[in-house]
């Protein structure tokens, strides 16, 4: 099998998360239950920018912020206190902006976006001076909790660290990885992952690979380099559990490797932070019609110039004697130059292309499986095209660290094929990919 050596592995992730270093906004955290304003109170807000808040914003920026959010978005004075991250603005600014930011929107994907209504309700709170809330709000605010996203299969595998993590309270931002090793025996279908979250302080956002080899039990900092394996499923607050189709599962047997990552952020520097986060899975004997597999659309051969741009597409086409093909889901992968992906079918006989995954922009702080139930058949030839920007002076070529670049599509599928990796590859090109650079 003509396996890239890099396809799976630690794919980067949100490194390039803005620090922002925040002990004095923390203020708001004291004083401030996050209830309703009553009458006169300088702190409270009105409730219809209450209501976007507390909705919208406090399951992180509550009271305690949660998550890996720096600051609580709960009273007045939490919004016209200078940032952290740019004092020259007051926060109220940089919400106006991080709501309206396509590349790195507030409040973070997947949960959507502020409506057009509630973006115009908080600018004319902006242009009128930012009064004081004069009633007391009906809603009950204080920031609604992310439920943890529940599975309809009963969780019988839980994958979780030997020892937990112990964050030193000098460190804003970590990736640890961990290894599970689950005896299976004879061979069983993975149905079914859900996060759980143990401290939801400090867990930024989760990531299951099924690995080819053991790791250690006990969390240690990522290697980038490490070869982890297919990723079964990623978790961000708000994301949603991940289950497979009836039709399918992912097969397992004899002795299963998993290997986990956590991104952790600790923005404001908390002591004794501790955290076991890890997932519960469900297995079943009951083995379901097809086998589900994972393949890898896109490109190795990337090289973009220094104060330049890249755009590239790659087609390939699946075998003609290739049986139909179901996906489930696709995943986009790009680093933090990425500007455009986009995967689709090429048809020849005039009909609308089928959409395999559109990034536009790409957003490196949301990648998700996005589901999809596109058919491919044997003989289809799909279009991946991915796009960048290189403001800086050095060129960036492919390659596994977070200043690197990418540019994967992978589609989760049934019934799983020889397909695994359909990318061109520089060290041995794939004859069935090829690529053309456009500009
Ligand atoms: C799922 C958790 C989550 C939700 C919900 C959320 N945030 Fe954030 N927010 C974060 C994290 C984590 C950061 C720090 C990383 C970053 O800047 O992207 C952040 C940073 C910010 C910043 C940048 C602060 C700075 O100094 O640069 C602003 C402004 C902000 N959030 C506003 C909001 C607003 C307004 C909402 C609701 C409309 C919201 N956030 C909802 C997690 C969240």
């Amino acid at each position: 099998m003509n396996r890239s050596r890099y396809l799976f592995s630690a794919l980067s992730f949100l490194s390039a998360l803005v620090v922002v270093a925040c002990s004095d906004a923390e203020k708001g955290s004291s004083g401030s239950s996050g209830s309703g304003p009553e009458n006169g109170n300088a702190e409270a807000l009105p409730c219809d920018v209450d209501k976007i808040l507390s909705t919208k914003c406090q399951t992180c920026h509550g009271a305690s912020p949660k998550f890996g959010a720096p600051f609580p978005l709960v009273d007045r004075s939490d919004l016209v206190a200078p940032a952290v991250s740019d004092p020259n603005k007051k926060v109220y600014e940089l919400v106006a902006a991080r709501a309206r930011d396509t590349a790195r929107p507030m409040p973070p994907p997947p949960t959507e976006p502020l409506t057009a209504a509630e973006l115009a309700i908080f600018d004319q709170w902006i242009a009128a001076g930012m009064p004081a809330g004069k009633d007391t709000c009906v809603d009950p605010g204080g920031g609604g909790t992310i439920d943890p996203p529940t599975l309809s299969c009963t969780p019988d595998v839980l994958l979780a660290p030997s020892a937990p993590y112990v964050m030193p309270k000098d460190v804003q931002d970590q990736y640890m990885c961990y290894g599970v090793d689950v005896e299976i025996g004879q061979k069983r279908h993975l149905v079914g992952i859900v996060p759980r979250i143990d401290n939801s302080t400090i867990v930024h956002h989760i990531l299951l690979f099924k690995a080819d080899e053991a790791s250690p039990s006990t969390p240690t900092p990522c290697n980038g380099g490490d070869i982890m394996g297919p990723l079964l499923a990623v978790w961000a607050p708000g994301g949603k559990a991940t289950e497979l189709p009836l039709e399918a599962g992912f097969p397992l047997e004899g002795t299963a490797h998993f290997t986990i990552q956590v991104h952790y952020s600790n923005i404001k520097g908390l002591d004794g932070q501790q955290d076991s986060t890890g997932f519960d899975v469900c297995t079943t004997t009951e083995l379901r019609p097809n086998d589900a597999g994972i393949f890898a659309l896109g490109t190795e051969d990337i090289n973009i110039p220094p104060h330049g741009s890249l755009d590239v597409s790659c087609d390939y086409q699946f075998p003609r004697d290739m049986g139909a093909i179901s996906v489930i889901s696709v995943m986009p992968h790009m680093h933090t130059l990425g500007k455009h992906l986009s995967s689709n079918t090429v048809p020849t006989d005039g009909s609308e292309p089928s959409n395999l995954g559109l990034a536009d922009p790409w957003n490196f702080d949301n990648q998700i499986w996005y589901d999809n139930d596109t058919i491919l058949r044997g003989g289809d030839t799909v279009r991946t095209r991915c796009a960048w920007d290189n403001p800086g002076n050095r060129a960036v070529e492919f390659g596994e660290r977070t200043q690197d670049e990418m540019c994967y599509n992978f589609v989760m599928y049934y019934p799983s094929q020889e397909l695994e990796s359909k990318v061109e590859d520089l060290t041995s090109p794939t004859e069935d990919v090829s690529c053309v650079t456009t500009k």
